[in-house]
């Protein structure tokens, strides 16, 4: 097991690149289930969600072979076994998008489960009711999901719910399906406009990727193209704030600032002076203590619940008072006992928390327990006086490509040790 050392109270300056986005790049890479032939996938991200997909999509027969410049190709288009397992799923509930593509190549799937997590019980009836829409027969038993249809017919879905993942999984299911579909109450992140283009380029036809209203008029098949994965908005959004709790000056290099505007606007309120180049942004705090930010979070283009989490650690040293709201998740405050041991001053209120700015915190052995909560652990050490450990590192891989070696490049002290 590896843990992270910082030494805290180093001011971080500097550029930072950004990866590709673990969000667009995983249903991208379910979407090359419904290909004739095999994708370029660039941009591609160094990270274990990814890992993951690619040993499920392994698991049922497809290819692949990564590049050294972060481009992927994968053939997933003749799978031998149309089973998605559960000692895979379990580690990562994104598996599911494995589902819309099988079933709409195959006409049959089976896929676990993927159960709770730490954030939520996160359930996928969203995902199954609209698959039944879109004539598919489904039965769970056993903790497996069984899918069969004779022909996937295009309908009018309508979520009751917003979801990115249950609007990805019918996007693509709709996309071999006979006849117009049109999801209402879609998800509306730029993720699914990156699917959607990929989508696109492979010969499907969409209309509406991020509004509320997708169309898809199915087609009979789709082909293997080349693709790249847009840059990840949550990773960008993590080092402008990592920069703004040192009183830094960093600029991120492959970011696109229109998909994070809602960040962008919050971190303007704390103080930041930010600025914009071709695919850059730069913000400089030049020094100074943030001002504490009131945030709720809710689907895009509003504040996201994937950036709430670093928010809080921000405000723990902020000036001033403020309150959070979690309006997504009901579990997302697995960082506030984590963060009150460093000397944060944090009532959890309902789905709020109320927050007092201390002027500082004190480094502490810390458990890193999801992803998110595990980057504001990160954060409130980067700003923290002393030493502050993270054990179970392990949940940071799943979204960050080697977080330490990028926050090293930016001066902060930081190290993976082994235990
Ligand atoms: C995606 C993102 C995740 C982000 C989340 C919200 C990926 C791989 N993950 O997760 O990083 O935090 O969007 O922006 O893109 N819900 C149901 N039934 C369902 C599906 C969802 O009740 O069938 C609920 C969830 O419990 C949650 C809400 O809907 O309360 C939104 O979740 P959803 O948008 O589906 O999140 P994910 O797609 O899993």
């Amino acid at each position: 097991m590896y843990k992270l050392v910082i030494k805290g109270g180093k001011t971080l300056n500097g550029t930072v690149k950004i990866a590709g986005s673990k969000n667009a790049a995983l249903p991208i890479l379910f979407a090359s289930i419904l290909a004739d032939g095999p994708l370029k996938v660039n941009n591609i991200p160094h990270l274990s969600d990814v890992s993951t997909t690619l040993r499920l999509l392994m698991d049922m027969g497809a290819e692949f072979i990564l590049e050294s410049d972060n481009s992927l190709h994968i053939d997933a288009s003749k799978l031998t076994k149309l089973t998605g397992e559960y000692s895979l799923v379990k580690t990562m509930r994104a598996s599911i998008l494995a589902l819309g593509p099988m079933l709409a190549k195959y006409k049959k799937a089976k896929i676990s489960l993927p159960g709770g997590c730490a954030i939520g019980t996160r359930p996928v009836n969203l995902h199954l009711k609209a698959l039944e829409e879109l004539s598919a027969k489904i039965e769970v038993k056993g903790g497996y999901i069984y899918a069969t249809t004779d022909q996937l017919i295009g309908t009018d879905i309508h979520f009751e719910q917003v979801s990115v993942t249950a609007t990805e999984n019918i996007l693509m299911a709709a996309t071999l399906a006979q006849g117009q579909s049109t999801i209402h109450n879609a998800a509306q992140e730029p993720e699914i406009v990156d699917l959607a283009n990929c989508l696109i380029s492979m010969g499907a036809k969409i209309t509406g990727a991020g509004t509320a209203i997708i169309s898809i008029q199915g087609v009979s098949n789709l082909s293997g193209i080349s693709h790249s994965v847009c840059p990840d908005r949550i990773e960008a959004g993590t080092y402008l704030v990592a920069a703004a709790i040192t009183g830094g000056k960093i600029t991120l290099k492959n970011a696109r600032p229109q998909s994070m505007q809602a960040v962008i606007d919050k971190l303007i309120e704390t103080g930041a002076d930010i600025s914009y180049g071709k695919n850059s942004i730069t913000l400089d705090m030049k020094g100074e203590r943030p001002k504490a930010v009131n945030i709720k979070t809710s689907a895009y283009p509003n504040f996201p619940t994937d950036m709430q989490a670093q928010f809080c650690a921000l405000n723990c040293i902020a000036d001033g008072q403020s309150a959070i709201t979690e309006t997504i998740f009901e579990n997302r405050f697995m960082h506030i006992p984590e963060l009150s041991r460093m000397g944060a001053q944090l009532t959890l209120e309902g789905n709020t928390v109320i927050c007092k700015g201390v002027k500082s915190l004190t480094g502490a052995n810390l458990m890193a327990t999801d992803l998110r909560a595990s980057a504001s652990l990160v954060l409130a050490g980067l700003a923290a006086t002393g030493t502050t450990t993270i054990e179970r590192v392990y949940h940071l891989d799943r979204g960050y490509e080697t977080i330490e070696e990028k926050l090293k490049l930016l001066g902060a002290q930081i190290e993976r040790i082994q235990d």
